[in-house]
């Protein structure tokens, strides 16, 4: 594997608060690397220091063979950035935020304007190009800071949480524009807080908590490693654990207690089940194991709280 991005105890201190807690990871040339964790995880404080933006508290970051630091100026040149908060120029329109940006990369004129018209494209933008930002819609804005991103033909794209607050169309459209990036060749990192996002386009992910990591891999092994292939979850008040583990426990990989629910894990669910309807349990879901199992797993909660 060549390593474009290696983290080697990494930390990220505001004053007293320990953001990003001492994590390594190596991210590969082409592949799409995900940061998945709930609020407050440390992921934009890591994507920051990768960008250049913020600085290193401690630790070592190199970003294609250069030490991440503020001064990077190659780095952030070579790196195209989807923050996570819109921070498009609302005085401005679609065509003019896009211009303005050229212009901070040194793009000549008529290149600018045929790259613009190239990427309002791309995002389904052309008919807004005149529009003022206050007049598109959230999904709109989100798909304006791809193009915007995207300006300076980066070869290391970093999406910081691209779908927050998007309807299911928007969303997928957005996962198709940031895959055929990836099959054009560009790194991606990706943060997210939607266990589905990170299962569509990631390669591999880190799962992030307080500053650290949790688990590292490909989501499908993450899955099948630390959950299995199936999840019965049974609405059931606490008190009824000690009758339903005896019967349930011995016919599923490991279980949880969270909340109203007990969680059983299977690769085969089929025995229990048939358990479950013995013992008439209706307030039952039977489904696929999914990221935010693993998640659920390892700190007995939800990644969206
Ligand atoms: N500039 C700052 N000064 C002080 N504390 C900060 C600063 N930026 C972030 N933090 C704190 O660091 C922690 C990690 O924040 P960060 O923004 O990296 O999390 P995140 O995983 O991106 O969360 P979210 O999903 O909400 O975007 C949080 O507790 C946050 O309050
Ligand atoms: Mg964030």
């Amino acid at each position: 594997m060549s390593a474009i991005i290696i983290a080697d105890s990494l930390r990220k201190k505001y004053g007293d608060f320990t953001a990003v807690d001492g994590i390594s990871f190596a991210i590969a040339e082409g592949e799409c690397f995900g940061f998945l964790g709930p609020n407050g995880a440390g992921k934009t404080s890591t994507v920051r220091m990768i960008h250049c933006v913020s600085p290193v508290t401690s630790g070592t970051l190199t970003v294609q063979g250069l030490p991440a630091h503020v001064d990077n100026r190659v780095v952030k040149k070579q790196t195209g950035v989807i923050p996570q908060e819109i921070n498009l120029d609302n005085d401005l329109t679609v065509w003019e935020n896009l211009r303005v940006f050229a212009h901070f990369f040194d793009i000549p004129g008529s290149a600018a304007r045929r790259r613009i018209d190239e990427l309002l494209k791309f995002v389904e933008l052309e008919k807004k190009r005149a529009s003022k930002i206050a007049e598109l819609s959230t999904g709109m804005k989100r798909r304006l800071l791809i193009a915007r991103a995207l300006l300076n033909q980066p070869k290391l794209i970093i999406a910081d949480e691209p779908t927050t607050g998007l309807d299911p169309q928007a969303r997928h459209l957005i996962w198709q524009r940031l895959r055929q990036l990836k099959s054009q060749g560009a790194t991606l990192i990706l943060t997210t807080q939607y266990m589905e996002e990170a299962q569509q386009l990631c390669d591999r992910i880190v799962i992030m908590h307080q500053g650290r990591i949790l688990k590292a891999g490909a989501p499908a092994r993450l899955i099948a490693d630390e959950i299995g292939r199936e999840v019965t979850e049974i609405r059931a008040a606490a008190d009824q654990d000690e009758r339903l583990l005896a019967v349930l426990a011995p016919l599923a990989r490991g279980h949880e207690r969270v909340g109203d629910s007990l969680y059983f894990y299977c690769d085969d669910g089929r025995p229990l089940m048939k358990k479950v309807l013995e013992l008439d349990l209706p307030d039952t879901v039977h489904r696929p194991a999914s990221l935010e199992d693993v998640f659920l797993k390892l700190t007995g909660r939800s990644l969206i709280e």
